[in-house]
């Protein structure tokens, strides 16, 4: 179903987000039908370029990053596009843009670009009555560096737009495995009498990478895996395990629980917390090398156990963990549930447990290991095997056509759908957790561990877990 027409405005229009993940995402919409033909696609950014040069530009990224281009089609969507030079800290181009965007259909500005230039764009389409009342704005992460500045961000937004026209994207949201988790939970009667303190032992979320911090080190090196992926990412993932069911999948109410989450969690002991370094091997480079720093302390890679302290999650360890260079590339969510009160199979010491892991990339799917009888003649023995469901077989080939996250999230906005996107109070409330444990470390001059690439992370990582008489699953 088409989304209403709309103007959208992308602000850094030429830049590496634009190119890699908005203008393939909104050419996949278009193809699906579900953009009209009369949407508009406005990039603006600093450099003197053409319609035709834009066109040029939108042509080659989606050509890379879109499998199997229908050439008709590409060529029928870049007539929908157009491009205006624009500065952001003075007049140039405004004026054209006022006399390009439409007032009866639904206008949305995307700020791709840094945050500091937020407040500069925000007040420009205001003073140059570009955007009016019902008109989205979309900021991206890095939302802030720390609770000041995420405060200062919104504070900035909230001087130009109503927090119902704000849209903080977290692609991880955006991902169909991560809604996934709320169908799973909340869509069956079978996991969720279960999901808490009184069944659940403990709860794993990784998030490893085998990619290393690639070309964006000057970024990274200021970041970190705490700030890149734990304070937003995990959070939401994390958020979405443990979240009491909302009364609606509505935004207020599925962000009202995920904020009770985030306010709920417990401050992190230093013991509980490692920090880790990729070095370099087989020929690879070290994070330090990659970073251009040969004395970097930034971790890409971090481990930690997480309390949630309210009446469901009471004693529940979560240990998250996420890295760069590790040995694959596997997001996943694993619940291990409570040893049986008592077993009735004599001689059968080994621990049997129901584990329920959820597979969020690559192959993504769904996998409980449950315990059965060992075939054969031997008696009563029991082995544990796992119930696997890989959504793209239980789905058949015709839905195995996933959106990306990015698609999802930018038709959502045209929609006015603000559910898979962060409100400003959890985004704060990230912070205000995420302050404390890295100012501890910072006190404290904490030095990562270095671990090799393509490896499942420092040493001390499992020691984090054995300590507690448990392991880490498997990185596959
Ligand atoms: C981004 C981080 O938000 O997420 C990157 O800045 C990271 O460092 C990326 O690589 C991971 O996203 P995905 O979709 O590849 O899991």
């Amino acid at each position: 179903i088409p989304v209403e027409d709309f103007d959208l405005v992308v602000f850094g229009g030429t830049g590496d987000l634009a190119q890699r993940k908005i203008l393939p995402g909104l050419f996949r919409r278009y193809v699906a039908g579900q953009m009209p033909e009369s949407a508009r696609i406005i990039g603006a950014a600093r450099s003197d370029y053409s319609d035709g040069d834009y066109c040029d530009l939108a042509h080659d990224a989606i050509v890379e990053h879109v499998a199997d281009v229908d050439r008709d089609k590409l060529s029928a969507f870049l007539d929908q596009l157009h491009y205006i030079a624009i500065d952001a800290k003075g007049d140039k181009g405004w004026g054209e843009l006022k006399d390009l965007i439409r007032s009866d259909v639904i206008t949305a500005f995307y700020f791709s670009v840094g945050p500091s230039l937020f407040g500069d764009l925000a007040e420009r389409l205001h003073s140059h009555g570009i955007a009016d009342r019902d008109s989205r704005v979309v900021v991206e992460k890095p939302f802030g560096r720390d609770l000041e500045s995420a405060r200062a961000l919104n504070r900035t937004l909230a001087d130009h737009f109503d927090e119902r026209q704000i849209y903080r994207i977290d692609h991880y949201l955006g991902k169909e495995t991560v809604q996934n988790l709320m169908a799973v939970r909340f869509g069956n009667v079978l996991f969720e009498p279960l999901w808490n303190q009184h069944y659940v032992d403990h709860i794993q979320i990784t998030v490893a990478e085998e990619i290393g911090v690639e070309g964006r080190g000057e970024y990274y090196d200021r970041s970190g895996a705490m700030r890149d992926m734990v304070q937003n990412h995990l959070m939401q993932l994390l958020c979405l395990i443990a979240m009491e069911p909302p009364s609606v999948f509505g935004s207020d109410a599925v962000r009202d629980e995920k904020l009770k989450v985030i306010r709920a969690l417990q401050p992190v002991a230093s013991h509980e917390i490692v920090r880790g370094q990729y070095d370099g091997a087989d020929g690879m480079t070290s994070y330090r090398e990659d970073v251009g720093d040969p004395r970097s302390h930034t971790e890409s890679f971090i481990a930690l156990k997480v309390h949630c302290s309210n009446w469901r999650w009471a004693g529940v360890p979560f240990y998250l963990r996420t890295g760069k260079r590790m040995k694959a590339r596997s997001s996943e969510i694993a619940v291990t549930f409570k040893d049986l009160a008592h077993s009735i199979f004599p001689g059968d010491e080994a621990r049997h447990r129901n584990i329920l892991s959820i597979q969020l990339q690559p192959d993504e799917g769904m996998n409980l290991q449950v315990t059965i009888k060992e075939p054969g003649p031997g008696g009563m023995r029991l082995i544990d095997v796992p119930l696997d469901m890989t959504f793209a077989d239980a789905l058949g080939p015709e839905n195995n056509d996933i959106p990306d996250a990015y698609e999802r999230l930018i038709m959502d906005v045209i929609r006015g759908n603000q559910t898979l996107f962060m409100r400003g109070d959890e985004v704060e409330a990230a912070w205000a957790w995420t302050d404390p444990i890295i100012d501890g470390w910072e006190e404290r001059g904490d030095v990562p561990k270095p671990y090799d690439s393509c490896s499942a992370g420092p040493e001390d990582a499992m020691m984090l877990m054995h300590r507690d008489g448990r392991r880490w699953r498997d990185i596959k």
